[in-house]
């Protein structure tokens, strides 16, 4: 076990006694990995991972943990965490089944294609980025609430740890605090009220965070279920709060707010079955593409971050997110080819002009011929009957709107902005998009959120996703590549540098530490090669026979815990 201490916030939960060691105020360390043989929770903060942990330790399954972890870090990590946002839920189950949920965010019945163009057309970013009118529908309770049936535990014991965070507070991370300053300004920009995290002076490491509005939230979900979010006292705190800042979320969105069961994607890499979310994710038909593409030929001869094995993954990149662009959307609103473009002769179409040594061109190359926060959040969890979930929910910016709700003490989403507001138009993920992902009442916005489930001889080897907006697929494709092909342990697979390319801008951004040998052969090979900051936040479970490897990103507070 290795044990990250988070600026000057350390010593130990005593097991077992987590709500009375929040009450207590006790502090916490990160642990970024931990090897253990019955179950364990990966997720962006150590208390959210602690507070899944006791779920299964008190008998739980995978399902009653994710809720509970979910739930944590609504409290703990109001940047992605989330009760005012969405998500998807990928589940493998010890019977055998896989399942998904949708509960993304869905647009308002007032909203309307051209709703964030000015007269003269132009698209005001501003509007679908920030405040109000940014936010989607939440999804997040319905989820949660669609996730129980799957479940073992009772809710009000899964929401309890939630609750205890958010009512008494706890010593927030050196991470933490700087993330609240430097979101200060937005936050009084965007919010009149007085709100939890916002203070005179500046915010520190080990200072104590209460969030009293929100645990009244979490209450009432408590004790009225669904209805304790999208009826009574919270909707009619959420439509208040739309009117005080030009939102159009009304009273009838939010009581028509339905999760959806959808078919997992599920196909076969190597003897693999990977089993990832359908649309209105496009993350797992991007995995699909990439991982197909990739397959006829032998990466793994080729090495791990070798100038030739970055290229290929490069340009099947590019060419899977060319098709994002062009053909992806709610599958509930527009048709998508998806068969075809997932299709071996199709992928194969699509890499006829791929020559290694030489840069593609993403004018050149543009999306197949057929007619026709990047702040979000993951957590990986498995137990000992076997059962997986891959959970990545969204506000989709850090903090989202901005918004807190007055009264409630949650944030709202801008997931609005994942929507194409123009066609040609980048959103904030420089994400290019048309018609299929255009606004219209009740649409859910096309996301890249890639909760995914590896089996291998139908049990559970790999639980895997990440943040990181656009980036998604493409960090989960390279932790797959990098386990599958060039046989990485699993904490190299989620720490070793990322790269990311995504059809347009036609150039690779690479984190700080990728080796500038590959970078000069690349830019010798024609690519743009651009340093970025950090790539995603990736939560890794690996079984290996009898035993558990859970990894947290070393990019953030990212926390494994076990048993
Ligand atoms: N908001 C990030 C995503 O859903 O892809």
């Amino acid at each position: 076990m290795r044990t990250y201490l988070a600026g000057l916030v350390f010593l130990f939960i005593i097991p077992g006694s987590f709500a009375q060691s929040v009450k207590n105020n006790t502090h916490y360390s990160v642990q970024k990995t931990i090897t253990c043989g019955k179950g364990a929770v990966v997720s962006a903060h150590p208390l959210a991972s602690m507070a899944g942990l006791q779920i299964l330790k008190q008998g739980g399954n995978a399902v009653d943990a994710a809720i509970a972890t979910q739930l944590a870090l609504a409290v703990v990590y109001p940047a992605a965490g989330n009760i005012g946002g969405g998500g998807f839920m990928v589940a493998h189950l010890s019977n055998g089944q896989n399942i998904s949920i949708d509960y993304r965010e869905k647009a308002p019945a007032k909203a309307s294609r051209d709703m964030y163009l000015d007269k003269d057309g132009n698209a005001q970013l501003d509007l679908s980025q920030y405040g109000h009118l940014a936010s989607g529908v939440p999804g997040t309770v319905a989820g949660l609430f669609a996730s129980l049936k799957y479940a073992k535990l009772p809710f009000v014991k899964l929401i309890q740890p939630a609750i205890d965070l958010a009512e008494h507070g706890f010593p927030i991370t050196a991470g933490q605090a700087a993330s609240f300053n430097s979101n200060k300004k937005e936050f009084l920009e965007q919010n009149k009220a007085a709100i939890a995290f916002v203070k005179a002076e500046k915010w520190k490491a080990g200072d104590l965070l209460i969030q009293t509005d929100l645990a009244n939230t979490l209450k009432r979900i408590r004790d009225l279920g669904q209805k304790g979010f999208y009826e009574g006292e919270t909707a009619r705190l959420i439509v208040e709060e739309m009117q005080r800042g030009n939102g159009i979320i009304s009273p009838d969105d939010l009581k028509s707010y339905e999760a959806k069961e959808r078919t997992p994607l599920s196909f076969d890499y190597k003897g693999h079955q990977v089993i990832s979310m359908p649309l209105p994710s496009s993350g797992g038909i991007i995995i699909e593409q990439m991982l197909k593409m990739i397959e006829p030929r032998n990466i793994a001869a080729m090495k791990f971050q070798t100038a030739g094995s970055v290229q290929l993954m490069t340009e099947v990149e590019r060419r899977a997110y060319a098709d994002r662009a062009e053909f992806l959307g709610d599958a509930d609103f527009v048709n998508v080819p998806v068969k075809t473009l997932v299709s071996r002769e199709y992928l194969e179409q699509r890499m006829k002009d791929y020559e290694p040594g030489k840069a593609g061109n993403s004018k050149i190359t543009g999306a197949g011929m057929i007619r026709e926060s990047e702040e979000t959040t993951h957590l990986s969890v498995i137990d000992a009957e076997g059962n997986a979930v891959a959970v990545t929910t969204t506000l989709n910016d850090s903090y989202g709107s901005h918004t807190v709700v007055t009264g409630a003490g949650f944030i709202l989403n801008n997931e609005m902005d994942d929507f194409s507001v123009k066609p040609g138009v980048p959103n904030m993920y420089g994400a290019l998009g048309n018609d299929k992902n255009a606004i219209a009442p009740g649409k859910r916005m096309l996301s890249s959120m890639t909760p995914t489930i590896v089996l291998k001889n139908n049990k559970p080897c790999l639980v895997v996703g990440t943040p990181g907006g656009t980036t998604i697929p493409t960090s989960v494709f390279q932790t797959l590549v990098n386990i599958i092909e060039f046989n990485m342990t699993a904490i190299d697979a989620v720490n070793k540098p990322k790269f990311h390319h995504q059809w347009s801008p036609d150039r690779i951004d690479v984190e700080k530490d990728f080796p500038a040998d590959v970078i000069q052969q690349l830019e010798a090979m024609g690519y743009t090669v651009k340093p970025r900051e950090s790539i995603g936040r990736t939560e890794l479970i690996q079984v290996l026979g009898k035993k558990i490897i859970a990894v947290g990103d070393k990019r953030g507070d990212d926390d494994a815990r076990g048993y």
